[in-house]
């Protein structure tokens, strides 16, 4: 399974690409606004820094618009995949764009009917928010199931990003049923290093170290 960090946060993105585990980065634009910054500059500098995909939302909700937007947002650089909602204007500019040889990530994805469309359309990625259904008590890793089992039944090559991760088990439950990513808030990445157990043997090695008899 890939994991991408969910994060427009360059720090974030620099810590968690030097321990080698980061395939690529999705944004969004509550993400981009909480870094202050022009979200081009930002978005040119997290390209740089990870040479996997990077998703980059459009905010247009007409396909015209939608498609002027992601032309624009895939000169930043070769990496950049376009983030697309989950609307029928979407899926239009999805099957325009992928004809352009435009990689896309529709989002905001909540039923497998909406997964079934959106690999129709040809899309690159789809982005099942499993966090935002678990808080209005519909558990989201079933959809994560019931989007695996069609997406096979038909061959669909549509990847699976499991999006609003909130806890380690989305991710080790996302690996269990064989999503293709998942995309982890850089909080919930050290939360997947941590166990208390490594922690007490580290100590336990640290103190026995000094009954050790020097030369
Ligand atoms: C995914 O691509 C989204 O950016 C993100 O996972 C949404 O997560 P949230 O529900 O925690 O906002």
């Amino acid at each position: 399974m890939q994991i991408f960090i969910d994060t427009a946060n360059i720090h974030e993105i620099k810590e968690a690409t030097k321990m080698g585990i980061i395939d690529g980065v999705t944004t969004n634009p509550t993400l981009i606004a909480k870094e202050n910054r022009p979200a081009e500059d930002l978005l040119k500098e997290i390209c740089a820094l990870v040479p996997g995909p990077v998703s980059a939302e459009v905010i247009s909700l007409e396909t015209e618009g939608m498609i002027k937007e992601a032309r624009q947002l895939s000169k930043i650089s070769s990496n950049i995949v376009i983030k697309i909602p989950l609307v029928k204007a979407g899926l239009k500019a999805v099957k325009i764009l992928s004809h352009e040889g435009i990689k896309t990530n529709v989002t905001l994805c909540f039923s497998p009917s909406q997964a079934l469309l959106v690999a129709k359309a040809g899309a690159d990625y789809v982005s099942p928010f499993v966090g935002r259904l678990d808080d209005i008590s519909q558990p989201g890793m079933d959809l994560i199931r019931d989007i695996k089992t069609i997406y096979k039944n038909y061959g669909f090559r549509t990847k699976i990003i499991v999006a609003s991760v909130r806890n380690p088990l989305h991710v080790v439950d996302a690996a269990l049923l064989g999503a293709d990513v998942a995309t982890v808030p850089f909080s919930v990445i050290e939360q997947l290093i941590r166990h208390p157990l490594t922690d007490i043997g580290i100590q336990r090695f640290l103190d026995d170290y000094k009954k050790i008899p020097k030369k």
